[in-house]
C-alpha cells in the first residue's frame, strides 16, 4: 500500500513528541502534519502556535479527522492499549512509542489487530535506528567479534525532576510506571533484535535516590539468552552524568564497546593485546542526548522518518515490531523475577 502525502495527527504533546513533530517538520515534503491532541491546553496552544495545526483534547476527535491519515500516539503507558485498538478500528496507520503497551498480552493483541485491520503499524523504538546500535549489527553480521559470548548494556538517565513531580504517570505502576518498564523495553528490544530471544533470566530492582514515588529507580536483570551468551542489563533514573548508553560485546575473537559519552562511541577491540581497537568513524559522536545532532535525538528523527517514508514507498519499515512486542514479554517477565526473588524462564 502507498500513499500519497499522508496528513499525520500526534497524540500526546509532552516530551518527546517534540522530536517526533521535528521530524514530521523536516519532511514537509511527503507528510502533512495537521493535528494534535492533548488533554493539558497548554501543550495544545503550544502545539498550535508553533505548527498551525488544528488541535483537539479527545483522542477520538483526532482519529475521526478526515484530514489524518496516520496517528502517532505519544502518550502515557497505561493508554497505549486503547488509544491503539481506537486508531485501529478506525482503519487509521498508526505509529505507538515504546513500550507497545504495559502487558505482554495486550502487546500482542495490538500487533494481531493492526496486521488484521491491514494499516501501516510500527512500534517507535529508537534503539533500531541509533547509529551506534546499526554499526554493531553490521559488525556482527560480518563476523567481526565472533560469536558473542556475553552481552552488557546500560542505560542511565537523570529523571530526578520528573519523578518528583505530584501524580506524574512514571511515578505509578498503574499508570504504566516503572524503570524496567520504560527503559527495559530498550534494552531488550535491542538484545533481541542483535542476539535472539531470551532463555532465563533473574531481575533485582532498588530505590537508592529518596524521591517520594512507588517506583525503582536502579535495576539490574541478568541470565541467558537462547544463543547460550550471558547478557546483563543495568538501568538507573538517579544518575549525575548527561542521559547515555553503553553496550559491550565480547565474543569468542573479540569485542565491541559503546559508549555514547566516549569519542569515538563504537570501537572493536580483536584480542587481549589489541590496546587501540578499532574506531567505527561512520558513528558520529553527539553526546547531548536530546539535541539536534545528539545520538538520541538522531535516531527518533531517523526513526520517524523511516515510517513515513515505508508508508510513503509501501515497504515494511526497518524495524520488527514484533520484536518490540518480544521485548514485553521479557518486561514482564524481569518484573515477575523482582517480585519472586527468583529466576524466571522464558517460553522457547
Ligand atoms: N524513544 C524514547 O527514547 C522515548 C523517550 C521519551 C518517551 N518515550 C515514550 O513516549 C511516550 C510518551 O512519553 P513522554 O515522555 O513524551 O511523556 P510526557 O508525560 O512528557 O507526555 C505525555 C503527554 O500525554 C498527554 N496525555 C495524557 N493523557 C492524555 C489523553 N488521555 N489524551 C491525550 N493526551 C494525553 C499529557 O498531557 C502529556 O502532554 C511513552 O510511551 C514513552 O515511553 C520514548
Amino acid at each position: 500500500m502507498t500513499v500519497s502525502k499522508p496528513g499525520v495527527g500526534i497524540a500526546g504533546l509532552g516530551l518527546i513528541s517534540k522530536t517526533h513533530a521535528a521530524a514530521y517538520k523536516r519532511m514537509s515534503d511527503v507528510v502533512d502534519l495537521v493535528a494534535g491532541c492533548d488533554v493539558n491546553p497548554e501543550a495544545t496552544a503550544a502545539f498550535t502556535a508553533e505548527f498551525g495545526a488544528k488541535t483537539y483534547t479527545d483522542l477520538q476527535d483526532l482519529i475521526d479527522d478526515p484530514r489524518v491519515d496516520v496517528v502517532d500516539l505519544i502518550l502515557p503507558h497505561h493508554l497505549h492499549y486503547d488509544a491503539a485498538m481506537a486508531v485501529l478500528d478506525a482503519g487509521k496507520h498508526l505509529i505507538l512509542e515504546k513500550p507497545v503497551a504495559p502487558t505482554y498480552e495486550q502487546s500482542v493483541a495490538i500487533q494481531r489487530r493492526a496486521a488484521e485491520a491491514g494499516v501501516h503499524f510500527m512500534v517507535a523504538e529508537n534503539s533500531r535506528y541509533i547509529a551506534a546500535y546499526q554499526a554493531v549489527h553490521r559488525l556482527l553480521r560480518e563476523g567481526a567479534i565472533g560469536e558473542v559470548i556475553h552481552a552488557r548494556t546500560y542505560l542511565r538517565s537523570n529523571e530526578k525532576a520528573h519523578l518528583s513531580m505530584p501524580g506524574y504517570w512514571r511515578t505509578q505502576f498503574k499508570l504504566g510506571g516503572g524503570l524496567v518498564m520504560d527503559t527495559g523495553a530498550h534494552s531488550f528490544y535491542l538484545l533481541k533484535w542483535l542476539l535472539g530471544e531470551f532463555d532465563e533470566l533473574t531481575g533485582v530492582s532498588k530505590k537508592v535516590f529518596p524521591l517520594d514515588n512507588e517506583i525503582e529507580d536502579t535495576a539490574e536483570v541478568y541470565g541467558r539468552m537462547r544463543s547460550g551468551a550471558h547478557f546483563s542489563c543495568g538501568f538507573t533514573s538517579v544518575s549525575e552524568v548527561p542521559h547515555s548508553e553503553r553496550l559491550e560485546l565480547f565474543g569468542t575473537e573479540g569485542g565491541i564497546l559503546v559508549d555514547q559519552m566516549s569519542d569515538p562511541v563504537v570501537k572493536v577491540f580483536r584480542g587481549q593485546h589489541d590496546f587501540l581497537g578499532e574506531a567505527i568513524t561512520e558513528v558520529p559522536f553527539g553526546p547531548d542526548a536530546w539535541h539536534p545532532g545528539g545520538w538520541h535525538y538522531e535516531s527518533v528523527i531517523t526513526e520517524v522518518t523511516d515510517y513515513v517514508r515505508s508508508l510513503v514507498e509501501g515497504r515494511p519499515p526497518l524495524i520488527d515490531s514484533g520484536d518490540t512486542v518480544y521485548a514485553m514479554r521479557v518486561v514482564e517477565a524481569a518484573y515477575e523475577s523482582i517480585q519472586s526473588g527468583k529466576t524466571v524462564t522464558l517460553p522457547a
